[in-house]
């Protein structure tokens, strides 16, 4: 398994004024990726792969509830943004494996412009996921004058994706995901980068697992054509390895002339 130093993502996990600690080089060119798939499918092993390889920093709305959720150990900004109510709906939404509302989602996200105008470019993880954030985030991103390079869309049966998740270990400090028989961690329970104490998160339990299915299906999956329509689709198998998976990915972006190899 491929070691990756995951960067900090101060500024897209706290929002506000908050800067990023190291932020990232510029690279010659910045990739602007959307990762589309179920929920379990990969996106964001795949994404901390593409991290490493294209510079590009991985950013999971997911990440953001759970970093707000774990607020007792965090900065102030992240407690303060814990006690408003939008927040604690959301944070019940997601325990159950509902969507949150857009109107919550959209409201994070403009927070965070500045990172969808990052020079490092971006890789969201997570966001869009229902049409309505789509539409939203083609505005967001026209008025920064900023362009999607492709939407990859990963795709896997629902029995694979089912053990995927039920065997999914995450570290909550630096936010890398294991599994125990794929991806397991050198020293059991503790994360390989920064010693973190693995945790098998809420919604992976079997009920929540089956509404996040759904809500996937009804609101989710309308958004293949939505960017199939607009020529950013780019649909890639999702079976196999993960570092297969990956060599699948940089060859359908070679394919779309967007990475050289
Ligand atoms: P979020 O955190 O985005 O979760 P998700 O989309 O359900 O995706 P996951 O993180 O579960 O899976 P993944 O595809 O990233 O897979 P992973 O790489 O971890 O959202 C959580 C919740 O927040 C939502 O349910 C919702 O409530 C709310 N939310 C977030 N964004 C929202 C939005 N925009 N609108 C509304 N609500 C929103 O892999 C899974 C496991 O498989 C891991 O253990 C991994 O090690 C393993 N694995 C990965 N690849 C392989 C492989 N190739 N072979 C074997 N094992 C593998």
């Amino acid at each position: 398994m491929t070691t990756i130093v995951k960067r900090g993502r101060e500024a897209w996990i706290e929002g506000g004024t908050t800067r990023c600690k190291a932020p990232p080089p510029t690279p010659v060119k910045p990739y602007r990726l959307v990762l589309l798939g179920a929920p379990g499918v990969g996106k964001g092993t795949q994404a901390e792969l593409l991290s490493a390889e294209l510079g590009a920093c991985q950013l999971s709305t997911g990440d953001i509830f759970r970093a707000v959720k774990n607020a007792d150990s965090a900065s102030s900004t992240l407690r303060s943004a814990l006690l408003s109510p939008d927040m604690a709906a959301a944070l019940d939404c997601m325990r159950k494996g509902e969507l949150v509302p857009d109107e919550t989602v959209l409201s994070l996200i403009r927070e965070r412009t500045k990172c969808l105008r990052c020079r490092g470019g971006f890789l969201l993880d997570g966001f869009p996921r229902t049409v309505t954030q789509a539409r939203a985030l083609d505005q967001i991103l026209a008025q920064e004058n900023v362009r999607l390079d492709a939407v990859l869309d990963y795709e896997l049966p629902i029995e694979t994706i089912v053990s995927r998740l039920s065997g999914r270990r995450t570290c909550p400090s630096c936010k890398a995901v294991y599994h125990i028989a794929a991806r397991p961690a050198k020293a059991e329970r503790l994360c390989d980068q920064c010693g973190g104490q693995l945790f098998q998160r809420e919604d992976d339990q079997p009920e929540a697992v089956r509404v996040r299915m759904q809500a996937y299906d009804e609101s989710t999956r309308p958004l293949i054509d939505y960017y199939r329509q607009r020529g950013l689709l780019v649909s890639i198998s999702a079976e196999g390895p993960p570092e297969q998976i990956f060599g699948r990915t940089l060859d359908a972006l070679s394919g779309k002339m967007l990475v050289t190899r």
